[in-house]
């Protein structure tokens, strides 16, 4: 029985990319995609924070430890930023009231500069980054390459020609035809409630009308959900499955600093904000003391993307190098509902798999009842 309930999990889309469940996990952790792909859900790596003389060697080791298994590769490709950016002058050139607000919470919080230099301290969003980023990939033996924020036609096609699968992320209808349009073959629906950069359309809202304009295009379900009922229901829309991301954090393989845990862990799905303070666009995160600093009445607006990254990284880089329960913070969704301790990655699946069951037997007394009325 349960062996036929799971058979009826499989979505055309798990046949098309040989994976057991419906569960899509994006993570910026090797060991977390490594760990998915090992309880049978399709592991989607971010790239788009690390620095890129290190990106081959990510790479090669998450390739190393898959085994042939198939995954994918994330990358952020926002439009609006510049063609280059050098960090250091960058940073010279920002605007006083901005620089002067974060030196004041420098002082205040007594945030000390970070010991080892990381992509926020180092990197600039910019086209120059995303096409060296975008060599990397295409190198890369992913099956899939997911792109978030925007879209870029040549990768599109490029990616194609290698024979890998694209997915775009988007947050409505007018980014779903664009992606359409340009031939992307897999939709990633975020709702409003998921961890990150996120358009403020619900998911609950989103999916069917995604659903709708994709047609034959599949459509993964992203924003607030980590549970199996939710899945279910997600696939009772219309989606070949679900894509998670704040779930994971839960997980060892995550190496989530034990200040950042304990937020989440005591975090409701309330405590997270959207904000403009991390990017520069609408991010959604959980709230810490450094989160509501830029929504007190005397902050200045936070700078566009690019430059906000530029103006706080160190500031992000050194609360997460020193675990700083005050000032911590991270993406997060509304999904943080379900993160109550330390877990697995295989303790999730093994959850998430049997919520999916119970939410499926839960629903055949209904359809039982009618067939008798
Ligand atoms: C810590 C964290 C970092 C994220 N970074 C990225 C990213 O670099 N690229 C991306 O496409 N999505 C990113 N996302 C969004 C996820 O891909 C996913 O859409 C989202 O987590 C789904 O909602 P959920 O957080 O409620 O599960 C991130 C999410 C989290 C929680």
């Amino acid at each position: 029985m349960n062996a036929a309930i799971e058979t009826a999990f499989t979505t055309p889309l798990c046949r098309r990319l040989r994976v057991r469940f419906p569960i899509f996990g994006f993570s910026h952790s090797v060991d977390v995609c490594v760990a998915i792909a090992r309880a049978g859900g399709f592991p989607v790596v971010g790239l788009a924070r690390e620095m890129p003389e290190e990106i081959p060697d990510i790479i090669k080791s998450l390739e190393r430890k898959m085994q042939g298994m198939p995954y994918g590769i994330d990358l952020m490709l926002p439009g609006g930023v510049p063609e280059h950016g050098n960090h250091a002058s960058l940073q010279e050139a920002l605007p006083i009231e901005q620089r002067n607000f974060v030196s004041a919470l420098r002082q205040r919080f007594e945030i000390k500069p970070p010991s080892q230099p990381s992509f926020f301290t180092t990197q600039v969003r910019t086209q120059a980054l995303f096409d060296q980023q975008i060599e990397q990939v295409l190198a890369s033996n992913a099956t899939a390459i997911a792109t978030a924020i925007g879209l870029r036609a040549d990768l599109i096609v490029r990616a194609k020609a290698a024979g890998k699968m694209t997915f775009s992320l988007i947050g409505s209808p007018r980014h779903a035809a664009k992606a359409l349009d340009m031939g992307v073959d897999v939709l990633v629906a975020q709702g409003y409630d998921a961890g990150g950069h996120t358009g403020p359309i619900g998911t609950m809202s989103l999916i069917p009308q995604i659903v709708e304009l994709a047609g034959d295009t599949p459509v993964l379900a992203a924003g607030g959900i980590a549970t199996g009922g939710q899945i279910l229901g997600s696939m009772a829309m219309g989606a070949q499955g679900a894509w998670l991301g704040t779930l994971w954090m839960a997980a060892k393989e995550n190496h989530t600093p034990s200040a950042l845990l304990e937020r989440l862990v005591n975090a409701a799905s309330d405590d997270t904000v959207v904000t403009r303070a991390h990017s520069g666009k609408p991010c959604r995160v959980v709230r810490s003391a450094w989160i509501d600093a830029w929504e007190q009445t005397d902050a200045p607006a936070p700078l566009p993307m690019p430059f906000q990254q530029v103006l706080t990284g160190d500031v992000f880089t050194s609360i997460h190098e020193t675990n700083d329960n005050r000032l911590i913070y991270e993406a997060a969704g509304q999904s943080l509902f379900a993160i109550r301790g330390q877990t697995t990655i295989a303790a999730q699946f093994e959850q998430l798999v049997s919520e999916m069951r119970e939410a499926w037997l839960s629903l055949q007394p209904w359809a039982g009842g009618e067939t008798s009325a």
